[in-house]
């Protein structure tokens, strides 16, 4: 099993910040959003992981992520010319992936949910697709899924005016090499992309396996600054480990689950629970 991480796009809805560097990059509770998404695929036992990346903020990604080693991982880079869509990704990832079933994962979303059951199932029941779904208040302001009661997708609606269901697309999904037929069959939107839903729809209209399920925990689309803000507080909510590596004077407090990373030093301060300082 490989990985791909969509890092590349253009990233318009969270300028000015995307004006000068990557949106997978912005650190959230002082780590790189892409970085979340990397340690879970390795904690889900894939370490062959392809990054997308853009002509515009390509080299600041491979320069900060590096070759993998950091996280027990050997990671590619693969250069997409112009954001074209997400399965155009998938198509110039293709002779990275070649015939290996992946998990195709959006570098700016972020997810509480530990993936190994996803891929046993993805594997034993030999599905074609897996999405990843979460229920939102909103379903009309995302991909929607429409599924029976075993599991199987029948259709997929992107941003309902009536939504057949809450269940939006989570940025995970698991494919076999089969997704590269469906690519190969498809056309570009209205917006001009190619749209990774339409090859979903294909491989519904011909018959093949693709099963959804729906993940516990939180899920956050960090494309947009209200929920950027909103990662911080649930990462530290969640996920902060309270560690002191940096130097507290005698006359600091620190209370509760706060991290100070190494090299920090905090003079004449009380900080208070869910803090982390870099
Ligand atoms: P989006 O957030 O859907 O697209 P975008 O990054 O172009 O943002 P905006 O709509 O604000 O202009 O992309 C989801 C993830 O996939 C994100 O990490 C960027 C990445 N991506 C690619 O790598 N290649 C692409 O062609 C597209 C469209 C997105």
């Amino acid at each position: 099993m490989k990985a791909i991480i969509l890092s590349g796009g253009r990233g318009t809805r969270l300028r000015p910040l995307t004006y000068t560097g990557a949106k997978q990059l912005v650190p959230v509770a002082n780590k790189p959003i892409l970085w979340y998404g990397v340690e879970d695929l390795v904690a889900a036992g894939i370490t062959d992981i392809g990054i997308i990346i853009s002509p515009e903020t390509g080299a600041e990604v491979k320069a900060k992520t590096g070759d993998g080693e950091r996280f027990g991982a050997q990671i590619s880079y693969i250069l997409q010319e112009e954001p074209a869509g997400l399965a155009h990704a998938v198509k110039v990832a293709q002779p990275f992936l070649q015939d290996s079933p992946f998990v195709m994962y959006l570098g700016d979303h972020l997810v509480q949910s530990d993936l190994n059951a996803f891929l046993d199932e993805f594997k034993t029941k030999h599905l074609d697709a897996l999405t990843l779904l979460c229920e939102v208040p909103n379903p009309t302001a995302f991909g929607v899924a429409v599924m029976d009661d075993r599991g199987r997708v029948l259709k997929l609606v992107e941003k309902p005016k009536l939504p057949p269901s809450n269940l939006a697309l989570v940025g995970i999904y698991l494919f076999d090499a089969t997704i590269h037929q469906a690519i190969a069959q498809i056309q570009p939107s209205a917006r001009g992309e190619l749209e990774i839903t339409d090859a979903i729809q294909y491989l519904i209209d011909q018959d093949r396996r693709v099963e959804a399920r729906k993940i516990q925990g939180w899920w956050l689309d960090t494309g947009k600054k209200d929920v950027l803000l909103e990662a911080n507080r649930v990462i530290l909510d969640t996920c902060l480990v309270g560690e002191i590596r940096g130097e507290v004077d005698d006359t600091s407090q620190i209370i509760g689950r706060v991290s100070i990373g190494a090299g920090s030093t905090i003079k004449k301060s009380t900080i208070r629970v869910k803090v982390a300082i870099g």
